[in-house]
């Protein structure tokens, strides 16, 4: 039982690290999200980088009071998980509905009919992108393929309205932007 007292030391300054480093201030935070946005224009979709708009906030909420926080917009409807296996190509299709796309794992590639853009989407913590191509707006939507072994985990959330924003640039969000 030699190892106890280290044990509990262990714990000790485990405990005490983790209350200095409590109530970090949201000014180290950045002011908002830059997410990939499938738009469209002149019946055409189209990939661009959006700050979305308003940014964060420092929260109220009960759990994650003083930690920074941003709307993502009112949702509709039955949001979705969806398992997708590697090496699967999902052809070229519109937006069902306009609504959030969060990768969790995997990776997606995603190119246009009628540009030479694309988005790189590497699923985790900067997996979302903005899927809004619906055919109302876009006449050949995009093309979505899965090029690696890895599997995706993709959970769709469809959205009442356009999220409020401002473009950053006419291209998916790079890794300055993320
Ligand atoms: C962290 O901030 C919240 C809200 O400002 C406050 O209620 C809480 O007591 C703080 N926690 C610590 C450990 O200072
Ligand atoms: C959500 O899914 C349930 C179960 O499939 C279905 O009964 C319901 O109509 C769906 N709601 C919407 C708004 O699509
Ligand atoms: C877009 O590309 C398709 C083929 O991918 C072509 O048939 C169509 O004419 C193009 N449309 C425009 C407006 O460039
Ligand atoms: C988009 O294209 C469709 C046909 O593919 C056409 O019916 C529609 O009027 C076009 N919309 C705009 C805004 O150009
Ligand atoms: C979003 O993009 C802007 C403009 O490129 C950049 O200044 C900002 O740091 C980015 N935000 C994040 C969280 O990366």
């Amino acid at each position: 039982m030699i190892f106890l007292p280290v044990l509990f030391t262990t714990l000790l300054a485990a405990t005490s690290a983790a209350a200095a480093s409590t109530n970090t201030t949201t000014s180290s935070f950045p002011s908002t999200l830059n997410i990939t946005t499938i738009t469209a224009h002149n019946n055409q979709s189209a990939l661009e980088c959006w700050a979305l708009d308003p940014g964060y906030t420092t929260s109220a909420q009960a759990g994650v009071s003083g930690t920074a926080m941003l709307p993502l917009g009112p949702i509709t409807g039955n949001a979705t998980n969806i398992l997708i296996p590697g090496n699967y190509d999902g052809g070229r299709h519109n937006a069902p509905t306009i609504q959030w796309v969060i990768f969790l794992s995997g990776v997606a590639h995603i190119t246009l009919p009628n540009s030479t853009d694309e988005a790189w989407v590497i699923g985790g913590r900067n997996g979302a992108i903005l899927a809004l191509d619906t055919a109302e707006v876009s006449t050949q939507g995009h093309y979505t393929v899965y090029p690696t072994e890895e599997s995706t985990l993709v959970w769709e959330v469809p959205l009442v309205e356009v999220p409020g924003h401002r473009v950053l640039y006419k291209r998916a969000c790079g890794g300055a932007e993320v």
